[in-house]
């Protein structure tokens, strides 16, 4: 993905929305002013500014066309009117840069340059009737931007076959998540890993895959080291009695 695509995005910003009630019939005039870009040098800076009466849209200020146009017959007549007014005209045009690329700088400083580092996860999942018996899982959520890359290493060699990914999935909050499995025929003494390259990283990340044991062996472990903490604390007991005792003897030489 280009550098364009990844920093490209629409910024939407309101000007003003204001509303007018009249207290009998509740009429609302409301503008709404919006900037439109995907340039990161902001070349491409579009504002239109609509005003509308009860949600009809009446006059639009377009910067691409340099002028009003009017979307009913008053929005027409007042379109003539203010295109005949050089110093109107000549504010909306202005706001392109006044208004326009003046927010979207800061904008930009306060959002674009910014990076949160994904939380990764690799997790074994059971799929039935796979070309592979094992499944892995590298997860990726959270993160920011969008862009993001997830590939997978077997000894140390990419894997190309048997990859399997999601687009990057938006979660709502300016954050994304992306998942991406690996069909694979377990080998021993094999060490997998997935590799993730994102723009808050100052290099490719490696995260191991550690198999878990299974649960039986987990067990086993358990009870083997609850018994040595066990034996552990008696022999403790056992020798703390042993020298307290072995203290209050007197020994009466031969
Ligand atoms: C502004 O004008 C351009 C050029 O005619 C047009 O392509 C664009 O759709 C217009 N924008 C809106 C929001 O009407
Ligand atoms: C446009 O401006 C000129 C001179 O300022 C004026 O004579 C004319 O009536 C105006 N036309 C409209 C439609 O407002």
């Amino acid at each position: 993905m280009s550098l364009l695509k990844l920093f490209s995005f629409h910024l939407i910003f309101t000007l003003s929305v204001f509303t007018l009630a009249e207290s009998a019939n509740e009429y609302y005039t409301t503008r709404w002013s919006r900037c439109f870009y995907s340039s990161p040098d902001l070349s491409d800076m579009v504002y239109i500014d609509s005003y509308y009466f009860n949600k009809y849209l009446m006059t639009q200020f377009n910067s691409t066309l340099g002028k009003y146009v009017g979307f009913s017959e008053y929005g027409m007549s007042n379109a003539e009117f203010w295109n005949n007014d050089t110093s109107i005209l000549q504010g909306e045009i202005g706001d392109v840069d006044v208004f326009c690329k003046h927010n979207a700088q800061l904008w930009d400083s306060a959002v674009r340059n910014k990076a949160v580092n994904p939380k990764v996860k690799i997790s074994s999942v059971t799929r039935a009737g796979g070309r592979h018996p094992a499944v892995l899982m590298c997860s990726a959520y959270e993160f920011y931007p969008q862009h993001i890359k997830v590939s997978w290493l077997r000894d140390g060699k990419e894997v190309t076959s048997d990859v399997t990914s999601t687009m990057e999935m938006a979660d709502g909050d300016w954050y994304y998540q992306i998942h991406s499995e690996l069909e694979y025929t377990p080998k021993s003494g094999e060490k997998i890993s997935c590799v993730v390259e994102h723009a808050s990283f100052n290099k490719p990340m490696i995260y191991d895959w550690e198999p878990s044991l299974p649960e039986s062996e987990r067990n086993k472990i358990a009870i083997g080291s609850s018994g040595l903490v066990l034996g552990i604390i008696l022999a403790a007991a056992g020798l703390i009695y042993y020298k307290k005792k072995s203290s209050g003897r007197i020994l009466v030489p031969n």
